[in-house]
């Protein structure tokens, strides 16, 4: 168990129904939820289904006969309050400090007691460009409370726009970061590369290699979770709160690199050692080859070295090393060569492809610190805590 308990409110829009799935990812990862809803909420959403999924009672009638003041019993339990979907009209409530059910009194209680407040919206689209919500909305944000932005797409009500709750994993992913992040984080930037790099043969084909990017993306997702702003280069294209900056080759990823500013920079992308001298712009036609296809390579730049030649005295850049014999040996040489302040060294046995990982980080002062077998989630802020001070 991880002891964070989240409280989840649930208000009256048809975006209720994906709901479920967002207590699902919380109960997952070992979350304590308890819900409360409005009474229109229970049009969308069974409270058979959702203390199912829960283990815990429904809250939703502020008045029912009880042992306890149940909105402040409530607040007190709770490390935050999520209300997901939020309508139009509890926004509207909330900024006005109304406390006309027990969703609304809680809300009113959390405010006060400074807690983490998040809120995603979901609504028509003419409904979430009415002026007084978008005010309402301000006057939130103004007063602490985090929001996740509408999708744009197909609405419930058959017309197209915005005003649909953002995605779940999304959401699931920003009550991570509220609920671990140190406010002091954020304005350090965490830059982190990852995936195997592509280098084109012709218009249809690539060179690249195993890697999966899950050690990079777990690192990413860790520092975001911890408070960090976060940007990653990436050849491989997933959905994130972060911006993914989307590259293929490793030119492509020095350019990118190069372009960003950051306080750390983690590169633990697979960089290709070569790329193809002569990319052809056609797809090449094995009818006009023989049984031989020959195809020159040329040396990559090594982009960490390239970076730290003109590092600031005040940044860290973090490379990793990744070999079958000798690691140590060739960790150390290559933090060196590369002018690196830690590198991360992993067995090849152990990195590639797998959900679990053993590293050895080596700091510029000659300093190793080894960490266990361990999944990818849990040594990704292993190697956070020794890099990031
Ligand atoms: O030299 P080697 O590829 O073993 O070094 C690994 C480290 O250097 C990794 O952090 C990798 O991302 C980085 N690298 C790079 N540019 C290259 C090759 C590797 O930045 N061309």
């Amino acid at each position: 168990m991880n002891n964070k308990n989240i409280l989840l409110g649930i208000t009256s829009s048809i975006a209720a129904y994906k709901i479920y799935e967002l207590i699902r990812l919380y109960k997952k990862n070992n979350f304590n939820v308890k819900v409360v809803v409005s009474n229109n909420a229970l049009n969308f959403v069974s409270p058979l289904v959702l203390e199912t999924l829960t283990n815990e009672k429904v809250y939703c009638n502020q008045f029912e006969p009880r042992v306890e003041v149940e909105h402040i019993g409530l607040v007190d339990w709770a490390d935050i309050f999520v209300i997901a979907p939020i309508s139009a009209n509890t926004i509207s409530k909330c900024a006005q400090g109304f406390a006309d059910n027990l969703l609304t009194s809680i809300f009113c209680a959390f405010l006060g007691s400074k807690k983490p407040v998040f809120l995603a919206p979901a609504m028509n689209k003419d409904m979430y460009n009415n002026p007084i919500i978008k005010e309402n909305i301000l006057k939130l944000k103004n007063m602490g409370c985090d929001f996740i932005d509408c999708e744009t797409g197909f609405l419930a009500c058959g017309t197209q726009g915005v005003g649909r709750l953002a995605d779940i994993e999304l959401i699931y992913q920003k009550t991570k970061r509220l609920i671990y992040q140190n406010k002091a984080n954020n304005n350090k930037k965490v830059l982190i590369s990852v995936g195997g790099t592509k280098e084109k043969i012709d218009s249809v084909r690539y060179i690249s290699n195993y890697s999966s990017g899950k050690m990079g993306i777990a690192i990413a997702d860790w520092a975001y979770n911890l408070g960090y702003d976060v940007a990653i280069v990436s050849t491989i294209d997933f959905k994130r709160n972060y911006p993914i900056l989307k590259v293929d080759s490793a030119i492509e990823m020095l350019e990118e690199l190069s372009n960003q500013k950051f306080d750390y920079l983690i590169m633990a992308a697979a960089v290709g050692d070569f790329r193809v001298e002569d990319v052809s712009e056609y797809k090449i036609s094995k009818e006009n080859i023989g049984d031989c296809f020959e195809l020159k390579l040329v040396k990559n730049p090594d982009i960490v070295k390239t970076i730290a030649k003109n590092k600031k005295e005040n940044q860290k850049i973090i490379g990793f090393c990744l070999a079958d014999k000798e690691l140590i040996n060739c960790a150390q040489n290559k933090l060196i060569d590369k002018n690196l302040d830690y590198i991360v060294a992993n067995d090849v046995k152990t990195a590639l492809n797998t959900d679990k990982n053993k590293v050895t980080i080596i700091e510029k002062s000659g300093r190793i610190i080894n960490i266990d077998l361990d999944f990818k989630d849990n040594i990704a802020k292993k190697i956070l805590e020794v890099v990031c001070d």
